[in-house]
């Protein structure tokens, strides 16, 4: 079915190819400058729109084993996932029910339980309480209540998305709106994380924009990786997450083919966002590796936390193939940090200088008007109402 889908925008964009044309928006979009750096409204996004939304916290591949986990801070929530024995995954907000204190403290590892640094209450991976330390001592409490706090968790395309909002209505696959099979085309199930790195950069608007624009692609990074790049996009929407792609020419070749030879991989080229934190650039002829670059609002409304994930379908064989890895992925972390991120640190402070300044978004970046619109249309969105947001 997602092949058919495939193929659908594999033509769409051949005819755009050919004609030398894109979708446009009938206007532009103009949003005001203070939306990127005024701190209520910040405080609102990271309220209404990370702690309601489900957040791709994490790939499957990194729970191999039961008992695999990986804590981590997300706006805030501290909150750890875990691989059940029964091959599910498990999300807890990480904190005991005695006083509070953080659970596992780790980053990452594998345990069957997990007990509390501070007066060793033990949990395991259902988040019962199994355990309280001088029980005795301490006099009788109802354990069976006293559990971890479990949050929503699901697993789609071997990508892990987890809602901070233990209360949440969301139904998790309501929100993906049918893009997780697209993505299932990936194969991530199969792929190995080659590194991680974590990049600092401006509020997380305007990192997020540049995901979604290529506009600036033979601009910015034309020292870079925008030599050949085409600054043209083509867009296309799953209720709030997009693709985005260029018009590309390599694609006319299937013209004269049946469609039953068409490469998946090819068709699933340049770049997947997930609403509202990330995005997945494939790379290396027809998606062997790629970036999956999960965005993190800051401490402050102009600061954000980058984490970049290089995946690969098969890790490199050789030291030569190694190197060429490790080159590549230097070089994309380099575009992020010293380009993108550098650009949107100045940009901010510029922004702020400039009193009623405004952002445009042209009639060729309908990206923006979606992310915008739908960021907008959530601060107004009241937790019994979202449901009917996620229509493709
Ligand atoms: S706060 Fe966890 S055991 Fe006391
Ligand atoms: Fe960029």
């Amino acid at each position: 079915m997602t092949r058919a889908e495939l193929i659908t925008m594999a033509r769409h964009n051949m005819a755009h190819t050919k004609a030398g044309t894109i979708d446009q928006e009938p206007e532009v979009l103009r949003v005001p400058g203070h939306h990127y750096y005024d701190p209520e409204r910040w405080q609102r996004e990271l309220d209404r729109v990370f702690k309601r939304m489900p957040l791709m916290l994490g790939l499957s591949t990194e729970f191999a084993a039961p008992g695999d986990f990986k804590s981590m801070d997300v706006v805030g929530v501290p909150l750890f996932i875990v691989r059940h024995v029964d091959g599910d995954l498990r999300a807890y907000i990480n904190s005991c029910s005695h006083r509070g204190a953080q659970v596992v403290t780790e980053t990452r590892g594998n345990a069957k339980r997990f007990s509390c640094p501070y007066h060793a209450w033990t949990y395991d991976h259902d988040g019962d309480l199994v355990a309280i330390y001088r029980e005795g001592d301490f006099g009788s409490i109802d354990k069976s209540c006293k559990g971890l706090t479990a949050l929503p968790v699901v697993e789609r395309a071997n990508l892990v998305w987890v809602t901070l909002d233990p209360m949440s209505t969301l139904d998790i696959d309501t929100f993906l709106c049918g893009y997780d099979e697209l993505l299932a085309n990936f194969g991530f199930g199969s792929w190995q994380v080659f590194d991680t790195r974590t990049i600092d950069g401006p509020n997380w608007k305007i990192a997020y924009d540049g995901y979604m624009d290529l506009y600036h692609l033979s601009t910015l990074h034309k020292a870079t990786i925008g030599t050949n790049m085409s600054s043209q996009a083509l867009y296309y929407a799953w209720g709030p997450h997009q693709r985005v792609v260029s018009p590309d020419p390599s694609l006319l070749e299937y013209e004269s083919k049946p469609e039953s030879e068409w490469s998946t991989a090819h068709m699933m080229a340049s770049v997947w966002t997930i609403f509202p934190h990330v995005s997945i650039a494939g790379f290396g002829g027809g998606g062997r590796s790629a970036m999956i670059s999960q965005l993190f609002p800051g401490e402050t409304p102009l600061e954000s936390r980058t984490v970049q994930n290089y995946v690969m379908q098969e890790l490199p064989a050789t030291d030569e193939a190694k190197e060429q890895a490790v080159e590549q992925f230097k070089l994309l972390e380099y575009v992020v940090r010293e380009e993108d991120y550098a650009t949107g640190l100045r940009q901010q402070r510029a922004l702020m200088s400039r009193p009623n300044a405004e952002v445009i978004f042209g009639r060729n970046e309908g990206g923006g008007h979606r992310f915008h619109g739908f960021v907008e249309r959530l601060l107004q969105t009241e937790d019994a109402d979202l449901p009917s947001l996620f229509t493709k």
